[in-house]
């Protein structure tokens, strides 16, 4: 009798039997999607720093004083909670927007993201319901799922997510949350920011239902306009977990941001880690040190408003000199951060296939949710293309609109 060949026709073969599917995200994709199509593309799909932004790190100067200073050191394995002055430099940054936090409070992770992966190991077990609003970060609802977790996606407007909404949804199923995920400040996809009562009212609720809430606040620095609202980890300190990063206000590709939690919850975020990857890169770690020893933060964050309201203004001017007329086309405008988040009366991903055809790029909406919805509206990044590439972009914009409706 002779073996069957491990691949019949029309059968799956043994490495797409194995395992389990994995969630990924669709904003990570649409960066391969403009790659592929290559030309002349304008990126509002991007939440990544503008080019001016990152030159302002002027990073070759940083390297050359970090091998200077630290050597191999800044080369070579790290401890996995983090380099000790960085998270000192991560505690005196959060005690000064009043969260009560010491270098032994935070773990140094790869980017925020990864401080979401280990916060859905550490805190969820599989068939745990994890609330978030609707939309939100694409990747964090594919890291909570990726672990087991359920998701129950809330609606949320300008005011953030609706706790009301949250506290009726979960009475009705007759469920208990494991864990609240929310971004605070100039949320991705929406640019909404959680009022001073739903951050209260979201506490008061967590606390209801002995549930942890995850604060993840990348884009707090990146106010334009408006005062700072008090952090919800400042708010109710043993609840929260507190996630920051280096990525939006520094540079993304050294990979470098931050937990702060309880300290045994850190050590377990850190045994965690240590089946991921052991360290946060050195080398990354000691350039943002770098840039603090040498560097005034404060001026620079202060360089980075001033250029990315400079962007914001740009693109609501030119949504508003093309779309002004539309009936069917409506935009918020946020109060920080690097989005705005536009509803259309057209299918996104349609619109998407036009825009790439007419040199333009966004995510749709529904990235960002796992219910499908959201397809009429897209998250529109004025972050990275400079003033005169946003008007050019908003103008290929409006000729994929009016292509699509056309259609219709
Ligand atoms: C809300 C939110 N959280 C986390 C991240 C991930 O950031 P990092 O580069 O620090 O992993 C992003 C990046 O887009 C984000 O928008």
């Amino acid at each position: 009798m002779s073996a069957e060949p491990a691949i019949a026709s029309g059968g799956v073969s043994p490495l797409e039997a194995a395992g389990r599917d994995q969630h990924g995200s669709f904003v990570d994709e649409t960066i391969g999607i403009i790659a592929r199509r290559g030309g002349d593309i304008v990126s509002f799909a991007a939440g990544s720093p503008a080019a001016e932004a990152l030159a302002l790190a002027r990073v070759d100067e940083l390297l050359t004083d970090v091998l200077a200073r630290d050597g191999m050191r800044a080369l070579n394995y790290g401890v996995t909670e983090g380099e000790q002055e960085l998270r000192e430099i991560i505690a005196s940054g959060a005690r000064a927007r009043g969260i009560d936090a010491t270098a032994d409070d935070v773990i140094v992770t790869a980017g925020a993201l990864q401080a979401i992966d280990l916060s859905a190991r550490v805190f969820t077990r599989p068939g745990d319901l994890v609330v978030t609003g609707s939309p939100t970060f694409a990747n964090a609802l594919s890291a909570f799922r990726n672990h087991g977790a359920r998701i129950l996606e809330v609606p949320q407007d300008e005011d953030g997510i609706d706790v009301s909404a949250a506290a009726r949804a979960l009475r009705q199923r007759g469920e208990r949350a494991a864990l609240f995920f929310v971004v605070p400040n100039f949320d991705n996809p929406t640019g909404a920011t959680l009022s001073d009562e739903r951050r209260d009212a979201l506490l008061a609720l967590a606390a209801s239902q002995d549930a942890v809430v995850i604060e993840d606040d990348p884009y707090a620095a990146l106010r334009y306009r408006g005062a700072d609202l008090v952090p919800l980890a400042a708010r109710m300190r043993d609840r929260v977990v507190h996630f920051g990063s280096f990525s939006k206000t520094f540079l993304p590709g050294i990979r470098v941001g931050w937990a702060i939690a309880d300290p045994v919850t850190v050590r377990r975020m850190a045994a965690a880690k240590q089946t991921i990857d052991s360290s946060t890169s050195t080398l990354g770690q000691h350039l943002v040190i770098a840039f603090h020893r040498t560097r005034d933060f404060d001026a620079h964050l202060v360089a980075l408003r001033r250029l990315y309201a400079e962007k914001q203004a740009a693109a609501r001017a030119a949504l508003g000199r093309e779309f002004g007329g539309v009936r069917g086309v409506s935009w918020n405008d946020p109060d920080g951060g690097f989005y705005f988040w536009v509803r259309t009366d057209v299918d996104a991903r349609e619109l998407l296939e036009a825009a790439l055809d007419e040199g333009v790029a966004f995510v749709p909406g529904d990235a960002f949710t796992t219910t499908g919805g959201c397809r009429d509206a897209l998250r529109f990044s004025y972050c990275a293309p400079t003033p005169d590439r946003i008007a050019e972009g908003v103008r290929r914009f409006r000729r994929a609109y009016d292509r699509v409706r056309a259609r219709q």
